[in-house]
């Protein structure tokens, strides 16, 4: 990668751009090994070097900052640090200058995944597989395979009080850091000193190669809060693809979904199949009527007459689950933040550990007020949000709960600093095959894992088994086996079982994998996978000598063989293969689904027929 440009503007004060020399460098190394309290992997090796370089303008010293360096086996990362200086007290932000250049003579044969940056529906765009050249503005993280097999994945890690950047395609191959800016146009608001977050690249030989990163969260702040032991990761069920599939309203009326009666048939339903929590949406005060625009309605803290807050937790309470509680905001962050301490309270006494936010707003639509009293519109990954997300986080954690936000800013890694961040959407979920226009195409699931999977979980709400359709236009386009392998390739702590209670009593066997199957892990494998073809991954349940491992590929039909050599040496398994039956095609015969057992080891190579949109999950027991 030849050498980008370095720098920013500022609105009130001379530019870090030209004019600067190296006033001096240092380096150093480090080597250790820390703990994740919950995660797809354990133990975390964070080994790098490190070089800090520092700058000052050459006539004079008047002006400096530093770039902090860090090189690891599998990409680098870094990161402005801008010292307290003269005249640059407070400092507005009017453009970062960074820049990542890519061969401008290779933009063709330079293949790249990416979603488009700052357009209306935030990250939920279907994935573009084009040549680099055609990248406009995307959002990261951006993957790249170079002609040569190396994969590069643009990114950045620890987003805390800046704003996010999109990929500017400026010249070709030439990439700037498009800060997301304020109402005002402003960028970033700040003072110095100030550092901003790590921009960081991912490289890997091959795309598999890719799976095994932690880069973004060697990168983070180690835990600010302390004792965690009450994050607790785990599978839910809930109140929820009833509205998708419009079979429920979130609004009150005849179809309502969120009532007590129901409530109470979902806690059983859980209970009985050992699912930790019940999602319910559309249960408080202000989700009538056009709630996409009715933000400002919301009340927090009081639900709706047909839904009694105590009663359901009280009996949740007995029947050992949890109700996972819901505050949607419609983007009207003005309206939320002010209830945030009482609405987690609430939640608080009733035994809520987990809550699910939302900000169904436009990209640019979310609300406040300002310092004038004036409302105004910001952006779902600018400043604000950022620190609004972090706002959120610190109040729950008051409260002994995590959040799962929807319409989130991107991950960037922060669940280190802060593991109450348990999971988020911020990439198509399920709900657009129920309701998308499009779908999302049988390959989405198979470019995730290489692109947005890369900053961290993702709460796709995997595990519909209903797979005939809801209308003509609308279904999910995967096979039954491919639905359950999205549990092991799709990692998140928590994961739902987002189907309804009438249809997994209909799919009995493929539903037995949903139950078995952790959401926690001790370690993590990218076995195989070409980006949007086809990937597996293989994962240790977290205290446990047993693996899982999921595989699914795109609409293509294609077979896989798949080394054991993650396995224990010398220790044998019972492996029991949920697998494509042999007439299943994702959209004739869907719901074919094979169980069978094998005795493997670590020496066993396994060969996976995958179908059209199919894939395989399997669960190793290891013989005891
Ligand atoms: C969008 C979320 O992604 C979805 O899960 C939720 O049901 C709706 N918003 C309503 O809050
Ligand atoms: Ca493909």
């Amino acid at each position: 990668m030849p050498a980008g440009f370095l720098g920013m503007r500022f609105q009130s004060q001379p530019a870090f751009d030209d004019g600067f020399r190296v006033a001096g460098t240092s380096t150093s190394t480090h080597d250790a090994t820390w703990e994740q309290p919950w995660g797809e992997r354990r133990y975390v090796r964070d080994r790098h070097n490190e070089l800090l370089v520092t700058f000052d303008s050459a006539q004079g010293a008047a002006r400096k900052f530093n770039v902090r360096v860090r090189v690891f086996d599998d990409g680098f990362g870094f990161r402005y640090e801008v010292p307290q200086q003269p005249g640059y007290d407070a400092v507005n932000i009017t453009d970062e200058l960074t820049e990542f250049r890519l061969d401008p003579d290779a933009t063709q044969e330079i293949t790249a995944w990416w979603i488009p940056g700052r357009r209306w529906n935030r990250y939920e765009y279907p994935y573009l597989t084009t040549p680099l050249d055609a990248v406009h503005m995307a959002h990261t993280p951006m993957t790249v395979r170079l002609p040569g097999g190396l994969h590069l994945s643009f990114h950045e890690a620890a987003l805390v009080d800046y704003a996010a950047y999109v990929l500017d395609h400026r010249r070709p191959g030439i990439f700037r850091t498009s800060l997301t800016p304020w109402s005002d146009g402003i960028r970033v608001k700040t003072r110095t000193p100030f550092t901003t977050p790590w921009r960081t690249v991912q490289i890997a030989p091959s795309a598999a190669a890719l799976l095994n990163s932690s880069l973004i969260l060697n990168l983070n702040e180690p835990n600010v809060l302390g004792d965690v032991s009450w994050v607790e990761p785990g599978k839910y069920v809930g109140i929820w693809w009833a509205m998708h599939i419009n079979r429920a309203t979130w609004a009150t009326g005849p179809k309502h979904g969120a009532t007590t009666a129901e409530t109470r048939r979902y806690i059983d339903f859980a209970a009985a199949n050992g699912f930790k929590g019940v999602l319910v949406e559309g249960w408080n005060v202000g989700w009538d009527g056009d709630w996409f625009h009715n933000g400002k309605l919301f009340n927090f803290t009081q639900a709706n007459p047909d839904f009694d807050l105590q009663a359901v937790t009280a009996y949740a309470r007995s029947k050992g689950v949890r109700l996972v509680g819901h505050h949607e905001t419609s983007g009207d962050v003005g309206n939320y933040e002010p209830q945030m301490p009482a609405a987690f309270a609430l939640y608080e006494s009733v035994g809520v550990r987990q809550v699910k936010t939302g900000y169904v707003a436009d990209a640019g639509d979310v609300r406040r007020i300002d310092d004038n009293g004036v409302e105004v519109h910001e952006w779902h990954d600018g400043q604000f949000q950022v620190g609004h997300h972090l706002r959120v986080l610190r109040e729950a954690a008051k409260h002994k709960i995590s959040i799962n936000a929807h319409e989130p800013v991107k991950d960037t890694g922060l669940r280190r600093t802060y593991p109450n961040w348990i999971s988020r959407e911020g990439a198509r979920g399920q709900e657009y095959n129920a309701w998308g226009n499009p779908v999302n195409p049988p390959e989405h699931v198979a470019i995730l894992p290489f692109t947005r999977m890369l900053a961290g979980p993702m709460d796709y709400t995997p595990g519909i088994v209903d797979l005939d359709g809801f209308s003509p236009q609308h279904r999910v386009p995967h096979t039954l086996a491919k639905e359950l392998s999205l549990y092991v390739v799709l990692y998140s702590p928590v994961q739902m079982a987002a189907d309804l209670p009438e249809n997994y009593a209909k799919q009995p066997v493929a539903f037995q994998f949903i139950k078995d199957v952790p959401t926690d892990w001790d370690e993590s494998v990218g076995v195989a996978g070409e980006i949007g073809d086809y990937v597996a991954i293989a994962r240790r349940q977290r205290g446990s000598p047993d693996w899982f491992l999921g595989a699914l590929t795109d609409e293509n039909a294609r077979s896989l063989r798949l080394k054991l050599d993650f396995l224990e040496p010398r220790a044998r398994y019972v492996a029991e293969i949920y697998r494509d039956g042999p007439q299943a095609d994702w959209k004739t015969r869907p719901h074919d689904l094979v169980v069978e057992k094998r005795n493997v080891t670590a020496a066993d190579t396994l060969e996976l027929a995958l179908a059209s949109s199919g894939g395989a999950a399997i669960r190793f027991t290891q013989a005891r």
